[in-house]
């Protein structure tokens, strides 16, 4: 929930020490802006009452727990021509309105013009998040705005600063987002791309894998793992998954080896890696190139590698939704050859080296540098985020065990040491996944069924050959997979709503 603080109520809260509103952003109760342009007006108010270092402090204290909203020149015009006795109250009126925040607190609400905003006292927030927090609310599964206060002061700078330089594309956004996830990521080299398909197509290319080729990957997976596979001609060849981990079971690849086979293609599916060491064994000892599918697990790691770094490739997705999301599509593929870092530079580019000569045909793979700014203001905040999406998934584990539901429904197991959760999946046998999921969507629980379809039995790839039961633990996990709410800001409360209704549910 969020809410504007007016200028007085802020004044009021810092000259009575009053913390309550902190303690409810402190908690997480409350998101808590205020307006931008009135920090220096609400200093000098202040000072005008008492000792100005003590109190520009104490203001300090105040605003470090609520985000400042930057107001543009648009919107400072657009508030002039609003009829309010006041420029301030326009504003804020107008600011509400316009980032659907949930009110404006203020300690004098009859201040304010008529308006379809609400604007509220103090108290009357209290109630509001007392009734907000009713069990009735619905939980989405996920929000993707609930960071933003978090990152919004970072990422909005580091966009104006691309927006005001007039370097949009690659340049120093996109190198340093470069170096510091290759550093985040414990690897030499990192390419921004402009998705995580993309960079699964553009490491395929850089390894020359094309028709005549086969690529072993997993038929339990979003489709672009083995789409891109396919877009370069060669086949992707399905290796049936491990029932636990959802992952490409690394016992059952030795016998989809063929003469045509180039490369292996696992994929770290929920945010948990795959068993690389196996995966790496066997792809030594049969030369083959390894594509680290690693889109949905940014962070996640494997005895202390990182996503990314085991394979000769990795293949990172920001898709907003991802553990690292951009504001739109990005992606990013790690390299470890020097040589082959070099040709998937100039593949990105169309193959252009030097520029307008092209001995290769490469394509449009550049990641936008506005994308590469915001990914930089949000990577600071990747591990802290992905210890809340562990919390969440710990304390899922520990409410459905103590409602008896441990053996009832399937809780995802920590395989590999080092899951980010990127979904929490749990298994509903016996058929009944999807009167599960009708149930939790009557009482607004939001799920979602990842995915509902293996690949092998796509129309797409009928040209494949196969059939249904070729795959069995893929097919069965698709029958039976479902994604509860929690991504890191999901709530205990939230949780606990979840985990009764599915108890009610088995009753
Ligand atoms: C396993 C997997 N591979 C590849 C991708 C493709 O990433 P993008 O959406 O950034 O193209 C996704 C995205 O959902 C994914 O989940």
């Amino acid at each position: 929930m969020q809410f504007l603080l007016f200028d007085d109520y802020v004044i009021h809260a810092v000259q009575n020490q009053d913390t309550q509103v902190l303690e409810r952003c402190n908690r997480r109760d409350i998101e808590a802006w205020v307006m931008a342009p009135s920090v220096p007006l609400i200093l000098e108010r202040l000072s005008a009452t008492g000792k100005a270092d003590e109190t520009r402090q104490a203001l300090g204290r105040f605003l470090s727990a609520v985000t400042l909203l930057p107001v543009t020149g648009e919107e400072l015009k657009s508030g002039l021509k609003a009829e309010a006795p006041a420029f301030s109250h326009a504003l804020a009126l107008e600011m509400a309105a316009r980032y659907k925040l949930k009110g404006i607190v203020t300690t004098q609400p009859a201040a304010f013009p008529k308006s379809d905003v609400p604007v509220i006292t103090p108290d009357q927030l209290d109630e509001i998040i007392a009734r907000e927090t009713q069990p009735d609310q619905p939980v989405p599964l996920l929000n993707i705005l609930a960071t933003y206060p978090q990152i919004m002061e970072g990422a909005e700078a580091a966009m104006l600063s691309v927006v005001r330089s007039g370097h949009y594309i690659l340049g120093p956004q996109v190198e340093q987002l470069e170096q510091e996830m290759a550093s985040y990521c414990g690897v030499q080299h990192a390419i921004g791309v402009s998705s995580g398909t993309d960079a699964l197509l553009l490491a395929l290319m850089t390894a020359d894998i094309g028709e005549g080729d086969e690529v072993i990957t997993t038929p339990f997976t979003f489709f672009a793992t083995a789409g891109s596979i396919a877009r370069t001609g060669a086949k992707p060849v399905f290796v049936d998954i491990e029932p636990d981990s959802f992952n490409l079971d690394p016992q059952r690849i030795a016998a989809a080896i063929t003469p045509k086979t180039r490369a292996i293609m696992p994929v770290h599916l929920y945010g948990q890696c795959a068993g690389m060491d196996a995966i790496n064994a066997i792809a030594e000892q049969h030369k083959l190139l390894v594509f680290e599918d690693a889109a949905q697990a940014s962070g996640a790691t494997c005895k202390g590698r990182q996503a990314g770094s085991m394979g000769d490739f990795g293949c990172l997705s920001f898709f907003p939704t991802k553990n690292l999301g951009g504001f739109g599509d990005g992606g990013m593929v790690t390299v470890r050859d020097p040589a082959l870092y070099e040709k998937c530079k100039v593949l990105r580019v169309h193959g252009s080296a030097p520029k307008y000569y092209h001995k290769l045909i490469g394509g449009n793979f550049r990641i936008d540098a506005l994308q590469a700014a915001v990914l930089r203001a949000k990577l600071p905040f990747l591990d802290t985020w992905l210890g809340f999406r562990r919390g969440n998934a710990q304390r899922y584990t520990n409410l459905f065990t103590e409602a008896g539901l441990a053996n009832v429904i399937g809780l995802p197991p920590e395989v590999v040491a080092g899951h980010t959760f990127n979904q929490y999946v749990i298994r509903v046998k016996d058929g009944k996944r999807d009167a599960l999921r009708a149930a939790l969507a009557e009482k607004k629980v939001m799920t979602e069924i990842y995915y509902p379809v293996p690949l092998h039995l796509q129309e797409c790839f009928r040209n494949l050959g196969h059939k249904q039961g070729d795959f069995p633990i893929s097919e069965q996990a698709a029958d039976e997979v479902l994604a509860l709410p929690a991504a890191n800001e999901v709530t205990a409360t939230q949780q606990q709503r979840v985990v009764s209704v599915i108890r009610d549910f088995f009753k």
